[in-house]
C-alpha cells in the first residue's frame, strides 16, 4: 500500500518535540529541544521563559526532522499539531509554526490533544485494540481511562489537583537533589528514583491519600504536604544546614516515591474492578502506562504486580516515548488520517486552548 508521512508538533509544556512517521510507524526523522537545565535553574517552569525558548527553538527543531527524514514539506501528507492540554503561551508557538507551514504548502492541519496522544503512543509499538485501559502520569496530570476509539476516551479518574510529575518535581527540590552533580540534567523525578534505590521506603509512616473514597479519582497534594513537612522537621531534628542534603534523603526519597506509588496502585485496583462491573473491556485485558512518570522502573513493576493480579497484560512505551515528544503528535495525526474520518481542520482558524 501507499506509504503516508505525518509531521507532528509538540510544544504544549517544556519540550519543543517534531517528527516524521510512517503509516507503519516507523520514524523516519525527529528532533527534541528540552528546556529542562533552563527550568532546574528557576526552579520550576515559568511560561513567558517556556514560550521564549519555544520560540528560539520550533524552526530548527522542524529542519533537522525534516533533514533527518531528507523529506521536504511537500512529501508530507499532513502536519499535526497539539492544541491542548497545556500552557497556551507554549501551545500557540508550536500551532503559529504549523500554521506557516501547512499555510505554504496549501494544506490543513490535523489538531491533536496531547493526553490523547500519550494513550495512543503504544498503538505505534504494538499491536493494541480497542478497548483498552491506559494509565497517564506525567508532570501536568494523572488519569485512568478505557481507551474505545481513536477519538472516544471514557475517563475513570483523574487528579483532582496537582500532578504526580510535580509532585515528584517539588520534593527533589525541597530535599536539595540538585545541589548533587549526580543529578545534572535529571527530571525531579528521575533524581528522586536514582537515589531511592539506597533508601528504606518504610523509614517513615505511609500516608493515608483520599482513604475514604470510593473513586477513581487521584490526589497528590497531601503526599506533597506531607514530604514538605517532612523534610522540614528532618532539617530541624538532624540540624543539617537548609542548603545541604539530609543525610537521610534517600530515605525521604524511598519512603515518597512509594507512597506515590501504592496510591496509584489503589486507584488502579479500583478502575479494574469498575471496569469488570462495567464490563467495559473485552477478554483481552490490556493496560498502557504512559507518561514521564511512568518512566520510573519501580513504579512501573509495581504496577505490573498489580495488574498481573487482575489478568492485566501491561504495556509501556519505551522511556523517551512515555516523556513528551513529537512521535506520539505525528503517530496520533497518522492514526487519524488513517482511519479515513476527517480530522482536518482549516490552518487559519485552528485556535489552542489550556484545557
Ligand atoms: O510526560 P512528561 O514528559 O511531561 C508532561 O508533564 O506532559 O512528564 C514529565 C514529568 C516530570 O514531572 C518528571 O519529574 C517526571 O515526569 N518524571 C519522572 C521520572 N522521569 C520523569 N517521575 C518519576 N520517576 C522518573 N524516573
Ligand atoms: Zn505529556
Amino acid at each position: 500500500c501507499k506509504k503516508r508521512y505525518v509531521l507532528g508538533i509538540e510544544t504544549s509544556c517544556d519540550d519543543t518535540g517534531a517528527a516524521i512517521v510512517d503509516n507503519q510507524g516507523n520514524v523516519l526523522g525527529e528532533a527534541l529541544y528540552s528546556q529542562l537545565a533552563k527550568h532546574n535553574e528557576t526552579g520550576g517552569i515559568i511560561p513567558t521563559v517556556a514560550k521564549e525558548l519555544h520560540i528560539q527553538h520550533v524552526e530548527s527543531v522542524v529542519r533537522d526532522t525534516l533533514s533527518a527524514a531528507q523529506m521536504q514539506l511537500q512529501d508530507l501528507d499532513a502536519v499535526a499539531v497539539t492544541v491542548k492540554p497545556g500552557l497556551v503561551m507554549s501551545l500557540r508557538v508550536g500551532l503559529q509554526h504549523a500554521q506557516k507551514l501547512a499555510l505554504s504548502v496549501g494544506q490543513q492541519l490535523i489538531p491533536i490533544h496531547h493526553m490523547e496522544a500519550h494513550a495512543l503512543t503504544a498503538r505505534m509499538i504494538d499491536k493494541i485494540d480497542f478497548p483498552f485501559m491506559v494509565l497517564l502520569a506525567s508532570g501536568g496530570h494523572c488519569l485512568l481511562a478505557v481507551a474505545r476509539d481513536i477519538d472516544d476516551f471514557l475517563l475513570l479518574g483523574s487528579s483532582q489537583d496537582s500532578a504526580p510529575g510535580e509532585a515528584f518535581d517539588k520534593t527533589a527540590r525541597e530535599l536539595n537533589l540538585f545541589t548533587l552533580s549526580d543529578f545534572n540534567g535529571l527530571s525531579g523525578g528521575a533524581a528522586i528514583e536514582k537515589l531511592a534505590k539506597e533508601g528504606n521506603p518504610s523509614a517513615f509512616p505511609l500516608v493515608h491519600i483520599m482513604p475514604s473514597r470510593a473513586t477513581c479519582h487521584f490526589s497528590f497534594s497531601g503526599l506533597k504536604t506531607s514530604a514538605r513537612n517532612l523534610i522540614k522537621k528532618e532539617y530541624q531534628r538532624l540540624g543539617t544546614p537548609t542548603s545541604e542534603l539530609l543525610p537521610n534523603a534517600a530515605d525521604i526519597c524511598a519512603w515518597f516515591q512509594y507512597n506515590l506509588m501504592y496510591h496509584i496502585g489503589r486507584k488502579l485496583q479500583r478502575g479494574f474492578i469498575f471496569a469488570e462491573m462495567k464490563n467495559l473491556l473485552s477478554t483481552n485485558k490490556t493496560l498502557v502506562v504512559s507518561g514521564g512518570v511512568a518512566s520510573n522502573a519501580y513504579i512501573r513493576a509495581n504496577l505490573i504486580h498489580v495488574a498481573s493480579l487482575y489478568g492485566y497484560k501491561v504495556v509501556c512505551p519505551p522511556t523517551k516515548l512515555c516523556t513528551d515528544n513529537g512521535i506520539m503528535i505525528a503517530w496520533n495525526g497518522m492514526e487519524k488520517l488513517l482511519s479515513g474520518r476527517n480530522y482536518f481542520h482549516d490552518a487559519n482558524t485552528l485556535d489552542v486552548s489550556a484545557r
